[in-house]
C-alpha cells in the first residue's frame, strides 16, 4: 500500500508488489499474479478498472510479463493505488496463469481476491453459483470467493453496503482455512482483508502514512528501528475473524459481528528480523517448523476426504480408477529416500486392506534391475517434489509397459503428478526444509487412506477399518502430544551428540521408522546411523552392540512386542544401553531401558506416524548441538520447483 495522497505511476506500484513477492519466493511458488488499479482492456476490448496480470513460473517471469505486455500502460499516474499480489503453491488445479491468483468475479474484474488456505465447501458453492449463471474459468477452490461476493453485492437489498460488510457476509458462507484480501472496482482505492485459520499480517510502512483515526491500535514501535530492510516499520498480526479495511488511506479493524464485544485492539509490533525469519516464527530452521506443523499437515491430508460420520474415505483423484485397481495383479510402491520409507511404512496395512501383493521399490534399483512390469500392475510413485529424476524415469518405464500409474505427490503440476494416470495430492503445504518431515507423515496417511478406500466393501474388514478411521481422527491430537516431548528429546540428544554412530532398531510396523530416523540422523547430523530390523539382529548387527554403541529401540504394544522384547534382552546382555521409544505405562520396558521416550498409543498401523516424530526431533537437536546449520546442508539439495 502506498500513500494515497500522492499520485503514483503504475510502474511504481508494480515494482513495490513484485519486490514483495520476490521476498516471499523462498517459500515455494509455481505462479504469481498482481492486481492493481487503473484502466486496462478486458477480453471484450472494454476498459476495466482493475488490471490483473498473472503468470506461471517464478516472480521473475511475472516481472518480465509486466514490461513486455503492450496493453499495460506503466506510466499512467494513479490516485488510488491499492495493489494485491500473490505467489501460489498449488493445491487445487495445476499451476498456470488461469489458476493463479488474483481470481476474479467476472470479465470486468468487479471483485478480485487473493487467498491462502483451503475452502473445503467450494464444490457446493461452485454448484450453487453455477446454477445462478456464474461461469468458472479455473479449477481452484478460491474462485468461488470473488463470484460469491459479486453475487452478494448484486443481491444486496440496501442501496449501499460497505465493502467490509460484503466480505463479512461472504466469509460466513466459507468453510475451511483462509487468509483473504479483496479489491473491487466498486470500491476504488479500498481493500478488505480477513482471516480464519491461515495467518495474515499487515505490514505498516511508516506511522505517518497510516491514519490512526479509525483503528484502535497501540503503536508499540519506538519509531527508530526500521529493521526489515527499509520497507516496513512494523506489523499487525491479525486474529481469526478480524476484518480490516483500508479506505482513503485509513486502516480500520473490527471483529466479525458474531464476535461483537471482543477487543479489536491490535498492537503494531516492531520488526527486528528478516521476513524469512518471520515466516520461520520462533523456529531455528524450516525443518523444525515443519516438524511442528505436522498436526495441521496431517489434518490437511485428510481434510474433505474422510467422513467421520459415515466412516467413508474418498480420494477424488483415484475414485474413477478403483475398479481397475481392485482387479490388478499387484501394487508396486516406488520412491526414493524418505518417500520410499513411506511405502515401507504402509506396505503391511495395504496388504491387509487390499488383499493384494504389495512390493516396495527404490526407484533407482527398480530401473537397474530392469524389473518386469505388466499391464495389470498398479505402480505408485511417491514423491514430495514430484520431480525426483529416478522416480520420474521409473514412472516412464512403467508407463511404457502399460501399467496403471498413480502419483502420490505434494506438488500439483509437478512432472509426476502430470504424467501419472491418476493420483493423490497429499496437501502437506510447501516443504522447505531440506530433510523431508511433514511430507513423510502425510504420504503415510494418504497411502493408508487409499487402503481404507479399497476395503470399503469388504465386510470382514469393517471392524479394522473403523479402528483405523478412528485412529486417523485422533492422530493430529496425538502428534501434538508427542511434540511436547521436545525438551526431553533435546536432553537425550545432548548426551548423544558427540557419538560417532547411532543405531535405530525395531520391526513390523515400526521398521520404516528405524530407516527413516536413521536417514534423518545421517543427513542432518553427519553422524553414521543405521536402521536395523530387530529380526535381523542375530544375523550380524549384534556384533556392533556393546556398552559404547548407542542404540535407539522402538518397542510398541503391537504384534511384534514380544519379539522386540527378546531383541532388547540381547542388547542388555551385551551391556548395551538402549534408549527406548515405547508406549506410555509400560513398566516392563522401562525397567530394562537406559532411557525411555514414552509415546501415546494408537492403532498399530498408524503408530509409525507418532514414532517417527521423536527421531525427527532428535536429528534436529543432534545437528544443532554438533554445530551444523540445519537450513544449509552441504551435499544436499531439495527439488522444490517444477521448472
Ligand atoms: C530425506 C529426503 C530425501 C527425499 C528423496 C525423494 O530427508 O528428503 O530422501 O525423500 O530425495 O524426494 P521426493 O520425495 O521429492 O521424490
Amino acid at each position: 500500500y502506498l500513500n494515497y495522497r500522492v499520485p503514483r505511476t503504475r510502474k511504481e506500484i508494480f515494482d513495490t508488489l513484485v519486490k514483495g513477492l520476490q521476498r516471499l519466493e523462498y517459500r515455494g511458488y509455481d505462479s504469481a499474479g498482481v492486481g492493481v488499479d487503473g484502466p486496462r482492456k478486458n477480453d471484450n476490448g472494454d476498459n476495466v478498472n482493475i488490471c490483473l496480470i498473472k503468470k506461471r513460473g517464478k516472480v521473475k517471469a511475472l516481472d518480465e510479463e509486466l514490461y513486455k505486455n503492450d496493453s499495460i500502460d506503466l506510466d499512467i499516474e494513479l490516485d488510488t493505488h491499492f495493489g494485491i499480489a500473490h505467489t501460489r503453491w498449488a493445491t487445487h488445479g495445476e499451476p498456470n496463469a488461469v489458476n493463479c491468483h488474483p481470481h476474479r468475479s467476472d470479465k470486468n474484474n468487479e471483485f478480485v481476491v487473493i487467498h491462502n488456505g483451503i475452502i473445503t465447501n467450494y464444490k457446493e458453492l461452485r454448484k450453487y453459483l453455477k446454477s445462478k449463471g456464474y461461469k468458472f474459468e479455473s479449477e481452484t477452490d478460491t474462485e468461488v470467493i470473488p463470484k460469491l461476493i459479486k453475487y452478494v453485492y448484486d443481491n444486496s437489498e440496501n442501496d449501499y453496503v460497505s465493502f467490509s460488510t460484503l466480505v463479512e457476509r461472504v466469509i460466513q458462507q466459507l468453510e475451511g482455512a483462509f487468509a483473504l484480501v479483496f479489491k473491487s472496482i466498486h470500491f476504488p482505492g479500498e481493500a478488505v482483508a480477513t482471516r480464519r485459520g491461515s495467518p495474515l499480517l499487515i505490514g505498516v510502512r511508516s506511522k505517518y502514512e497510516l491514519s490512526m483515526e479509525q483503528i484502535p491500535i497501540q503503536y508499540n514501535s519506538t519509531g527508530e528501528s526500521l529493521s526489515l530492510g527499509t520497507t516496513l516499520d512494523g506489523v499487525i498480526y491479525l486474529q481469526d475473524d478480524d476484518i480490516t479495511a483500508v479506505a482513503q488511506g485509513k486502516l480500520s479493524l473490527h471483529r466479525m459481528s458474531r464476535c461483537a464485544g471482543e477487543d479489536p485492539n491490535r498492537a503494531i509490533q516492531t520488526l527486528q528480523m528478516e521476513l524469512q525469519q518471520i515466516m520461520k516464527g520462533n523456529f531455528k530452521a524450516f525443518m523444525q517448523k515443519e516438524i511442528f506443523e505436522q498436526p495441521e499437515s496431517v489434518f490437511n491430508t485428510m481434510r474433505g476426504r474422510i467422513c467421520f460420520e459415515t466412516n467413508t474415505v474418498v480420494l477424488g483423484g483415484l475414485k474413477d480408477h478403483l475398479k481397475e485397481i481392485r482387479r490388478c495383479r499387484r501394487l508396486i510402491l516406488i520412491g526414493c529416500g524418505t518417500s520410499f520409507h513411506a511405502g515401507v511404512a504402509t506396505r503391511q496395512i495395504l496388504e491387509e486392506l487390499t488383499e493384494l501383493p504389495v512390493m516396495v521399490e527404490l526407484a533407482s534399483d527398480f530401473l537397474d534391475r530392469i524389473t518386469p512390469v505388466f499391464r495389470d500392475d498398479v505402480c505408485f510413485f511417491i514423491s514430495q517434489s514430484g520431480e525426483t529424476a529416478d522416480t520420474l524415469m521409473t514412472l516412464r518405464y512403467c508407463q511404457g509397459r502399460g501399467a496403471l500409474t498413480v502419483g502420490i505427490t505434494n506438488t500439483v503440476g509437478s512432472s509426476i503428478s502430470r504424467e501419472t494416470d491418476c493420483g493423490v495430492h497429499i496437501n502437506a503445504g510447501p516443504e522447505i526444509g531440506v530433510a523431508s518431515t511433514k511430507a513423510y507423515t502425510s504420504q503415510f496417511v494418504a497411502l493408508t487412506m487409499f487402503g481404507l478406500m479399497m476395503s470399503e466393501d469388504r465386510i470382514s474388514l469393517q471392524k479394522r477399518r473403523l479402528e483405523i478411521i478412528n485412529g486417523l481422527r485422533m492422530l493430529p491430537g496425538l502428534i501434538k502430544e508427542v511434540l511436547t516431548l521436545d525438551d526431553q528429546i533435546k536432553n537425550i540428544a545432548s548426551e548423544l551428540y558427540q557419538q560417532r554412530s547411532l543405531l535405530v532398531m525395531g520391526r513390523g510396523y515400526n521398521y520404516a521408522t528405524c530407516m527413516e530416523g536413521a536417514l534423518k540422523i545421517k543427513e542432518i547430523t553427519y553422524m553414521h546411523s543405521e536402521g536395523i530390523l530387530a529380526g535381523e539382529l542375530k544375523h550380524g548387527p549384534l556384533a556392533l552392540i556393546d556398552k559404547h554403541m548407542p542404540v535407539i529401540m522402538i518397542i510398541m504394544k503391537d504384534a511384534c512386542y514380544t519379539k522386540c522384547h527378546n531383541a532388547l534382552q540381547q542388547v542388555t546382555a551385551r551391556q548395551g544401553r538402549p534408549i527406548i521409544l515405547c508406549c506410555q505405562d509400560d513398566p516392563e520396558i522401562t525397567k530394562n531401558a537406559y532411557k525411555t521416550i514414552e509415546l501415546p498409543q494408537t492403532v498399530d498401523c498408524l503408530q509409525g506416524v507418532l514414532s517417527v516424530i521423536p527421531l525427527q526431533l532428535m536429528s534436529f537437536h543432534l545437528a544443532v548441538l554438533r554445530g551444523y546449520d540445519v537450513s544449509h546442508q552441504e551435499n544436499l539439495f531439495k527439488n522444490v520447483g517444477i521448472f
